[in-house]
């Protein structure tokens, strides 16, 4: 894990020495989830006959994209099921975060062949300039990174390029494969949202429905409300990928109470 990472979600990383995990702490580069991965699968490389790599995003070389993405699908299926089974309806449109893209893979997979309108949400951080976001689908082009063939973020050299995000799990160049192929074929539309907006959002479901989001997923509650005000009517289903008590100390540290 990034020594970032490692500040920024700093009740994570206590709760997994608790159940015994050693955290090695990668101090290259940017220090955030790319050099993370880049450690991992060189740490793979070497220890490969006596170590398993795992991995919790659809990246890396197949089978791992897939893999995640039919463990994730589980979501999606029992989504769209209790969505059926409380509203009597499909919903009109569903929304994820999407940073390799795991959540929204999971998701998307419930509802691809139904009459749902699919938007996976991209951060876009302090803005559109190279660097100050992390918006592969959005802004970037065909590249190789980390095994897999899709759309990455580049620098001049070709090489993934420099990213960043408020959400430590959304700070990736490029995303799995399959979103790569869905934003190809227009079946997902790969939308926006800045720190700002998801700080508000951060917010406003804590006070509105008492539950605390995680950073990453803020970024689909902004998007799903900025959706919402454009309907006359319909419904929409937002994937919370996680709960926000490991990034609670960082937004009341960086943004103070909103
Ligand atoms: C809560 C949460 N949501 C979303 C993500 C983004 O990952 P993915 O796009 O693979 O779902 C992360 C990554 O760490 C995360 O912690």
């Amino acid at each position: 894990m990034g020594s970032v990472d490692i500040k920024k979600q700093a009740p994570n990383v206590a709760r997994m020495k608790i159940l015994g995990a050693n955290v090695v702490e990668v101090t290259h580069g940017l220090q955030t989830l790319k050099e993370a991965v880049d450690a991992a699968f060189d740490a793979y490389s070497k220890e490969y006959k006596d170590s398993i790599y795992c991995i919790g995003s659809v990246l890396g070389p197949h089978p791992f994209p897939m893999m995640v993405r039919d463990f994730q699908s589980i979501v999606g299926i029992e989504a769209r099921e209790q969505f059926v089974e409380m509203t009597g309806h499909l919903p009109s449109s569903i929304v994820a975060c999407v940073g390799g893209g795991s959540n929204a893979a999971g998701l998307f997979a419930g509802f691809l062949n139904d009459p749902v309108d699919i938007y996976g949400v991209e951060p876009l951080g302090r803005g559109p300039k190279l660097g100050d976001h992390a918006a592969s689908l959005k802004y970037g082009t065909e590249g190789i990174m980390h095994g897999f063939n899709s759309i990455m973020l580049k620098d001049e050299n070709g090489d993934p390029a420099p990213v960043y995000s408020v959400a430590s799990g959304l700070d990736y160049p490029s995303s799995g494969p399959e979103h790569a192929f869905l934003h190809d074929i227009g079946r997902v539309v790969y939308d926006v949202i800045d720190d700002e907006e998801t700080i508000d959002a951060f917010f406003a479901l804590s006070r509105l429905e008492g539950i605390i989001p995680a950073i990453e997923s803020a970024h689909a509650v902004a998007y799903g409300m900025k959706l919402a005000k454009k309907m006359d009517k319909g419904s929409i289903l937002i994937n919370l990928s996680g709960r926000g008590d490991k990034d609670m100390d960082y937004v009341i540290d960086n943004y103070g109470i909103r």
